[in-house]
């Protein structure tokens, strides 16, 4: 049902803390509430009181019709009749004020729901992110706010009206006669005891549905996203079918909870039916006897109706509620987990003052089982130095900029910025001062403005236009039908490839960081629109520390150093030339893509 409190879990200083109990967990969401909730507590007692009160209200009535059979009526009635308008009156009253009181809270209590899960969501890790659905984990959070608001009403304006209906019923029918009073009250404690039992029997089931559901919603998202994909191989009908395998999976589930529910509904009748029947059988033989009077026969039948009514919208509640545990159980589950990557205690900002990078006995593995990428990799990057990685797909040159920018945690070794070791300093002090275009970079569905100003959010539109020209993005720009203002699709998808690169190349140019990290940033542009930007990059580049990894070599070949990477090892290093000179490795990549054949003086250089 809920989750045990772990206490190691680790959490980033920034995020909230949430407890991972559930029953705490919608406890502190709530908290922040405490007035309102109280003030509710109090209107559903009075609504429930009123309620409770009419059958005693009738039974007033009843007595005086009793005592008075001839006589001024309206006199006789008058103060059963007064007490019973009251009693309506307050009632209305009472539930419109609580219904005011839900309205106000309820949008307020999503809104705090949703923002505690995404501040602590935010702060996880890139493998967290790889390994979730996006669209999931939105669907979760959603899921997870909406039932800690149902939750919070079973227990406001159900669980809590009940509990008063039942206690002063039964409190006016021990009045009226202990006898009937204990029989009903005997009653309403086995009856509420089986139902929370049954209810807690069928959470498992219900988690199930909604875990099939889940399953169903993230499938449905993952063809979606893929549908272009099922259109070029043909097969859409394929993928009818293979949602519908899922689909009828989500049929059984179904079937199973409510085929449970049905059971208890069974129970429930037949629990109402005795309890409607004896009641009025035992009320019976005490007005026969003598011992109550009519007003009180009514009030008892009456009461009776009332609390059989209540008793059985508290099962559904009960199944309901147990639904509503789970789904939050379920985010809790997804989304409060240990951070992986926190800033230690006390972290200072990197100061970066001359930019050198050192990778110090570095090993590193995605995953234990894994093979490693990099095995005591010592690496130095001077301050302002212009390096170039390449190498074969797979090598490990993304994982090494990944590193530096502490994606990932390497196992062993250091990595260390102008001598300060990247793990003891705060992780946004890092990303300031160290920019990224990655291989496939993806945009804000955002306006094109809003994309390039990312990097410094109290840029003017001047510069984000001289930012957008330094990239050649800015032509393109001008001619769409919004120009800065267009709206570039769900990751970027209205751009063309090389477009999105230029937006990400001037994002990062208006961030001017002390290092920057290319990770095949011009890949998709044609050559000669490469070549303006790749000289515009360079008078970006001033006095930076650069490392960019390219396939096609030419980028990268007058950089001051050239590292070359195979199976996560720094097989060569050196400049163009030197490394031509080698006739190694690169020299024959070099070859290759040169056609085959180099120029003959580069050759004998
Ligand atoms: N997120 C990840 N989880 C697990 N393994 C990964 C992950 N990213 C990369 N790898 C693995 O790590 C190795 C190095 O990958 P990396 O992305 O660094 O290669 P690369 O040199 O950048 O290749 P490319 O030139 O194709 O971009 C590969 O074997 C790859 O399968
Ligand atoms: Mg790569």
């Amino acid at each position: 049902m809920s989750k045990k409190p772990s206490p190691s879990l680790q959490r980033a200083a920034s995020a909230p803390f949430l407890p991972t109990h559930t029953f705490s967990f919608i406890v502190y969401c709530v908290s922040k509430f405490r007035g309102l909730v109280l003030l509710m507590l109090l209107m559903e007692t009075g609504q429930a009181l009123g309620n409770i009160l009419v059958p005693y209200a009738i039974k007033a009535v009843m007595d005086a019709v009793a005592q008075h059979p001839v006589g001024p009526l309206l006199e006789a009635f008058k103060l059963p009749l007064l007490i019973l308008l009251g009693i309506t009156l307050g009632e209305v009253l009472f539930s419109r004020a609580s219904g005011a009181l839900l309205i106000i809270m309820g949008p307020r209590l999503r809104q705090r729901t949703n923002q505690l899960l995404f501040a602590y969501l935010q702060q996880h890790s890139p493998r967290y992110f790889g390994s979730h659905f996006a669209g999931a984990l939105a669907h979760r959070i959603s899921e997870t706010a909406i039932s800690v608001n149902h939750t919070t009403w079973s227990v406001l304006c159900d669980f809590w009206p009940i509990a008063i209906t039942f206690a002063v019923s039964i409190t006016l029918l021990l009045q009226a006669n202990s006898g009937l009073g204990l029989f009903v009250a005997a009653w309403v404690f086995l009856y509420v005891l089986c139902s929370y039992w049954l209810a807690t029997r069928c959470q498992p089931y219900a988690q199930n549905y909604a875990a099939t559901r889940s399953l169903v919603n993230g499938k449905i998202v993952d063809a979606v996203t893929n549908i272009l994909n099922a259109k070029l191989f043909a097969r859409l009908d394929f993928e009818r079918d293979y949602l519908n395998g899922f689909l009828e999976a989500e049929v059984q589930q179904g079937r199973k909870t409510f085929w449970y529910m049905e059971r208890v509904r069974w129970f429930q009748f037949i629990a109402a039916a005795m309890l409607k029947i004896g009641t009025i059988v035992y009320a019976l033989q005490l007005w026969d006897a003598g011992i109550i009077s009519v007003g009180e026969f009514s009030m008892s039948t009456g009461l009776a109706l009332l609390i059989i009514g209540d008793a059985r919208n508290l099962t559904r509640r009960f199944l309901e509620f147990f639904e509503y545990i789970g789904n939050v159980a379920n985010g809790i589950d997804t989304i409060v987990k240990s951070h992986e990557i926190i800033d230690v205690p006390e972290a200072q900002p990197l100061v970066v003052t001359r930019g050198r990078i050192e990778f110090r006995q570095v090993n590193f593995r995605y995953e234990e089982q894994a093979a490693p990428v990099f095995t005591n990799l010592n690496v130095v990057i001077e301050p302002g130095q212009r390096v170039g990685l390449v190498g074969f797909s797979g090598s490990g040159k993304s994982t090494f900029v990944s590193l530096i920018l502490r994606n990932y945690q390497p196992q062993s070794g250091q990595i260390l910025i102008d001598g300060q070791d990247i793990t003891q300093v705060t992780q946004d002090s890092l990303h300031q001062q160290v920019s990224l275009i990655p291989q496939d970079p993806s945009l804000f569905h955002r306006s094109l403005k809003e994309n390039i100003g990312y990097g410094r959010l109290d840029v003017s539109a001047a510069e984000i236009q001289a930012a957008a020209a330094m990239a050649h993005a800015d032509s393109f720009i001008q001619s769409m039908p919004q120009g800065y203002d267009s709206l570039v699709g769900e990751r970027g998808v209205k751009l063309s490839g090389g477009q999105r690169q230029r937006i990400a190349i001037a994002r990062v140019m208006l961030k001017d960081a002390p290092i920057l990290l290319l990770d095949e940033a011009t890949s998709s542009l044609d050559s000669l629109t490469e070549k303006t930007i790749q000289e515009n990059l360079d008078n970006a580049m001033g006095k930076k520390t650069v490392i960019a990894i390219a396939h096609r070599l030419s980028t990268i070949a007058h950089l001051d150093r050239i590292l070359v990477f195979d199976q996560g090892r720094i097989v060569e290093e050196g400049s163009h030339q030197a490394l031509l000179t080698q006739q190694g490795f690169y020299y024959r990549l070099w070859s290759m893509q040169a056609g085959g054949f180099l120029p003959e003086e580069q050759l004998v250089d």
